[in-house]
């Protein structure tokens, strides 16, 4: 019985906090300081910020919970956990596809997302080196297509990032991880706070925060909430298994129902101080909101070549972006590796490589979305595009809605209850929300983006 195999064959993180930081580690990242800001801005704002957060409490936090509560009673990989909870339920086995769509999920956003990756990594040098002081925002722009129309430069950077990533989990994501995540992440938090002080400076903090929070419903299209509830997802890493294989490794006295809370609070709080941070400054310099992708690329290297030891803290705030995106790496990667050690006897350094080799390849299709297929599109959009769209607004909410199905109608209530160490109002909230709320709101949204259920 799984409930009888209280440890993973993959070790435990060493302590309740090494879980928060672990998965904290995994939930802020790309998706935080790089997409939250861009599809904010090419949401019109306001009424897509709020409905975000709607979303991060009301389906975010609650399925949280129950990929942890999964993980945790399985302490397997999320297929073969999915295989043996159902299988000691007497449920169905097509659960364990569940976990495959986790893992192809996995591949697909960590090709993209080590493309990206590499632009910070490449940004780390432009700044050390000086290159934004003064620029106009210009200038800060061709430097950014520079970039991302040289294939061979974005292979290097997607090669060295898969690299790094692929080291961390070939030694098992307990050790270091944790250490690096302890001082990393306060960090990353006060150079964002820095970066809020000088938008503040900008003359354009106001206008800023009016598009950040104050919502105009006009702009807010069926197509804008999927993607706000897509992004719920992304950024808390839900609905792929990643969260759920970090809860196989949780000790078992660790309080689910807290950790989630925390996660979610400090994930929301690195975006919005993002937001904060690049609004301002779009608005100073009359750039365009809906830029796209090379928002943060564009924006603040116009305030570190500004602002007095610009070229430090621009240096020190890519570096850390880098860090960030990398603890987000390695979770996406580690059901697939975690897999392949339990089913195919690999070891961890080989299980690395394989995965890593074929998320490399797979990258290529990015690099080239960029530039030599930039006018490839299928429905308007390149093959990056319609990576994180099918990813982000298709695959994690639909991976989420069934985490949520199974554990409120497929798991006993007497064993989320047990997981959960919930009871009375606080356990039926848990519950109603993922057995009902979650899932109900992520059909409604869907039908509603395809025209087959028309609000607002
Ligand atoms: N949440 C991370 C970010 O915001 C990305 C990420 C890591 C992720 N693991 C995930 C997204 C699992 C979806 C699923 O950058």
């Amino acid at each position: 019985m799984a409930g009888s195999k209280r440890s993973s064959l993959h070790g435990q993180w060493s302590s309740r906090w090494a879980f928060v930081l672990a998965a904290t580690g995994s939930a802020v990242g790309l998706g935080n300081i790089w997409k939250f800001p861009y599809i904010t801005g090419e949401n019109g704002g306001g009424a897509f910020v709020l409905v975000y957060l709607i979303c991060i409490a009301c389906i975010g936090i609650p399925i949280m919970m129950a990929e942890i509560l999964i993980g945790r009673r399985g302490r397997r990989s999320p297929i073969n956990t999915m295989r043996v909870l159902a299988r000691e339920g007497h449920h169905h086995p097509a659960w364990q596809y569940l976990g495959w769509i986790g893992v192809l999920a996995g591949f697909l956003i960590l090709s993209y997302y080590s493309v990206i990756a590499g632009w910070a990594m490449a940004y780390v040098f432009r700044a050390a080196g000086g290159m934004f002081s003064g620029a106009t925002g210009e200038q800060i722009g061709a430097l950014f297509t520079g970039l991302i129309s040289d294939p061979e430069r974005l292979l290097a950077w997607h090669t060295i990032f898969m690299v790094m990533t692929m080291i961390v989990v070939s030694r098992g994501v307990q050790s270091g991880l944790e250490k690096a995540v302890r001082f990393l992440m306060p960090a990353l938090f006060l150079i964002l706070v820095m970066l809020v002080g000088y938008a503040m400076s900008t003359g354009s903090f106001t206008a800023g925060i009016a598009f950040l929070f104050t919502p105009d419903f006009s702009k807010l299209t069926p197509a804008a909430v999927l993607i706000a509830m897509g992004h719920a997802f992304f950024t808390l890493s839900l609905g792929m298994g990643a969260i759920m294989v970090y809860g196989s490794y949780l000790p078992e006295n660790a309080s689910i129902t807290q950790t989630s809370v925390i996660i979610a609070l400090a994930d929301t709080l690195v975006a919005l101080m993002a937001g904060m941070a690049i609004f301002p400054i779009v608005f100073a310099h009359g750039l365009e909101p809906g830029a796209g992708p090379g928002l943060i690329f564009q924006t603040l290297p116009i305030a570190f070549g500004q602002m007095p030891g610009g070229a430090f803290f621009g240096t020190l705030f890519f570096v850390l972006l880098v860090f960030a995106a990398w603890t987000s790496a390695i979770s996406l990667i580690e059901p697939a590796v975690a897999w392949l050690v339990e089913n195919h006897g690999m070891t961890r350094v080989l299980a690395s490589a394989w995965a890593g080799v074929i998320t490399w390849v797979m990258g290529l299709g990015t690099i080239f979305s960029f530039n030599l297929w930039a006018e490839a599109k299928l429905f308007g959009k390149t093959f990056f595009d319609l990576l994180d769209f099918a990813t982000a607004n298709v695959i994690l909410p639909l991976g989420g809605l069934f985490i949520a199905l199974f554990a409120t109608w497929t798991l006993s209530r007497k064993v989320t209850m047990e997981e959960l160490g919930l009871q009375g109002a606080g356990y039926q909230l848990w519950y109603i929300l993922t057995r009902y709320v979650a899932p109900l709101a992520v059909i409604f949204i869907f039908l509603n983006v395809t025209g087959l259920l028309r609000f607002g």
